[in-house]
């Protein structure tokens, strides 16, 4: 199973081996490092990769899941 996460005013993170990136023509980019974080902010100079640019840009980012359990922690 893949799992995609939300960093708190962050990147998605895919916590995969096994998952590629590929551009609209299914070219597929070098993935340097693991997990692959990709830029949520649209601010990377990196781009589809974060960069950590989010931070220095102040990207807020949309609200949390909701569920019945649902507590938002600190971003970190
Ligand atoms: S989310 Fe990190 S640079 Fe965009």
């Amino acid at each position: 199973m893949i799992t995609i996460r939300l960093r708190k005013n962050g990147p998605y993170v895919v916590d995969s081996d096994e998952a590629s990136v590929v551009d609209w023509n299914g070219q597929e980019y070098r993935v340097e490092r693991r997990p692959i974080a990709l830029c949520r902010c649209g601010a990377s100079t990196k781009k589809p990769f974060c960069d950590g640019t989010h931070s220095r840009v102040g990207f807020e980012a949309a609200e949390a899941a909701i569920g019945p359990e649902a507590q938002d922690k600190p971003a970190t």
